[in-house]
């Protein structure tokens, strides 16, 4: 039996503990075995010339693979950088937990995207920028819409990039149909389902801001759109996530990495933690090449 760490921050494990479960009991259905590791335990750097990894202080063996369930990309390089297969890679991790780098990445490829600036506060001069309000500022790391503005006025753009002045922040302009995203769940770099997140009283459609979900059926143009977004990538387990024209037609908005299975199985019977484990499973038996 292949054992893989369930890399979580200790207060991401306590929230999660039905999804580590489900996790755990899939995985053994699959042939494997997960262990729950804790992100505050390692420390991780060189010894003695070499990269070296300890967990509660002892210097640690490398499990088969690893699936990372939090936001460290020194730590992601690390593990890979000493042999270890993660889900998701780095590669991906690195570029979707960074929204600038996310729209830089698939930019030129004919993905269609919200006119964005990337700015940093400390340089930024409103009189350089050539948009007008009004915008949406997003803090580059930011997750699950908190970290997510509307401004109309010079004044709350700046109140906005105050709140993270030593930060990247990106610029945006505001997308038709606000209020409203589609979230399309993607496993072993196959679309797994989506849902329509949407919010009554708010032009963010996060569900951990309260908004609202149901199973969407995405239309042939969606599905070729979204396999194309997922073919500049190697996705373990992630959300692609979709703001919508007046035509309902898909603008490419951000790739969620440790993304949360509730808002899927609120709306349907689709066993993710299976399709997820199933994947790992075959990616270990496979050639490295592949
Ligand atoms: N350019 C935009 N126009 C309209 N709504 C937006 C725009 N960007 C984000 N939103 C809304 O705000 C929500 C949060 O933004 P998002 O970029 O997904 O950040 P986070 O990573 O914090 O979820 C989105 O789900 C969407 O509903
Ligand atoms: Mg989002």
């Amino acid at each position: 039996m292949k054992t893989g760490w369930l890399i979580y921050s200790e207060p991401d494990a306590v929230k999660n503990t039905s999804f580590i479960d489900w996790l755990k009991e899939e995985a053994s259905l699959g042939g494997l075995s997960l262990e729950l590791m804790y992100a505050e335990r390692f420390a991780f750097g060189i010894t003695e010339n070499r990269l070296s990894l300890y967990y509660d202080l002892t210097e640690t063996e490398l499990p088969s693979f690893a699936i990372v369930r939090t936001i460290q990309p020194l730590l992601s390089r690390q593990l890979e950088a000493m042999g270890l297969k993660l889900f998701n890679p780095s590669a991906v991790s690195s570029v979707a937990n960074d929204k600038a780098r996310t729209h830089q990445f698939l930019a030129g490829a004919g993905i269609p995207m919200m006119d964005t600036l990337f700015i940093h506060p400390s340089i930024f001069q409103i009189q350089s920028m050539p948009f007008t309000f009004p915008l949406v500022a997003k803090l580059a790391s930011g997750r699950g819409g908190e970290q997510v503005h509307l401004v109309k006025t010079e004044r709350e753009l700046a109140d906005a990039l105050s709140t993270h002045p030593e930060q990247e922040w990106i610029l945006q302009k505001l997308a038709p149909d606000a209020g409203k995203d589609i979230r399309v769940f993607v496993v072993g770099n196959k679309i797994a389902g989506a849902v329509l997140r949407s919010s009554a009283n708010d032009f963010r459609a996060n569900y951990s801001l309260g908004g609202m979900a149901q199973f969407y059926h995405l239309n042939p143009a969606q599905t070729a759109l979204v396999e194309q977004v997922i073919s500049y990538f190697d996705i373990g387990m992630a959300g692609i996530d979709f703001l919508l024209d007046e035509k309902e037609a898909f603008i490419f908005n951000e790739v969620e990495d440790v993304v949360g299975s509730r808002t899927l199985s609120a709306t349907s019977d689709i066993n993710i933690a299976r399709l997820y484990m199933e994947h790992i499973a075959a990616k270990l038996k496979k050639p490295e090449s592949e």
